[in-house]
């Protein structure tokens, strides 16, 4: 088996990007993190990368203002220079143009912490609390143009309860986002994904319906 090799893109804590570096430890795994990009260089992960012996670069878009482009070609480079299969968005807080995901079809992957396609955008828990959902959870999908769009690979979903708080739901749906990630990206390195009229199948066959998940308490 050759082990895809996968760059993640971070902006911050990395708990995601750690997840999928934990997964990849195994040698059956059918992928590896090749490299992990951030376009801060406070990021936090990037520590958690360089201990974990993986190639790190940093691509601060504040150095190309509003030149989107440019910052986009520099960050392709690296991925073609790192010879990257497989990109997946962790925390990654730029808005991509087409140009970019336009490379990566069905190779470009996005964890947004929301059942999509409710609660796009930012602040979804205490969003999710307001409007009094009572399940709420986390989605990875392939990246489209549009924000937070794009065929849904897994969602995994938590229970909400009448006193939570923002904090609390976060927590249990980034448990979530840690157990569902490594599922997507182990499902799309294997090639076993492919999207028909805007929707994943696996294997061929509809992606499991979500109500056959057991909600965390
Ligand atoms: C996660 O909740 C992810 O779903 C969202 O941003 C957060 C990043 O957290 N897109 P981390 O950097 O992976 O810890």
């Amino acid at each position: 088996m050759t082990r895809k090799r996968v760059a993640v893109l971070i902006s911050g804590r990395g708990s995601n990007m750690a997840a999928l570096i934990e997964a990849a430890k195994d040698p059956a795994y059918p992928a590896e993190i090749a490299l992990v990009v951030s376009n801060r260089p406070d990021a936090g992960g990037l520590m958690t990368a360089k201990a974990n012996g993986i190639a790190t670069v940093v691509i601060d878009h504040t150095v190309y203002g509003k030149d989107r482009a440019a910052f986009e070609r520099a960050i392709q480079a690296e991925l073609e220079s790192h010879r990257i299969d497989i990109v997946c968005l962790a925390g990654f807080m730029r808005l991509l143009t087409p140009w970019f995901i336009d490379r990566w079809p069905h190779k470009l992957l996005n964890i947004h912490p929301a059942l999509l396609p409710a609660f796009k955008g930012l602040d979804t828990h205490k969003r999710a609390i307001e409007a009094g959902a009572k399940v709420h959870g986390a989605t990875v999908h392939f990246v489209v143009p549009e924000m937070d769009s794009g065929p849904i690979i897994i969602q995994g979903a938590v229970s909400v309860r009448n006193d939570d708080t923002s904090d609390a739901l976060a927590k249990r749906v980034l448990g979530v986002e840690h157990a569902i990630y490594p599922q997507a990206l182990k499902l799309v390195a294997e090639g076993r994904v492919t999207v028909a009229d805007g929707r994943c199948l696996i294997d061929g066959k509809p992606v499991p319906d979500p109500g056959t998940l057991r909600p965390s308490a």
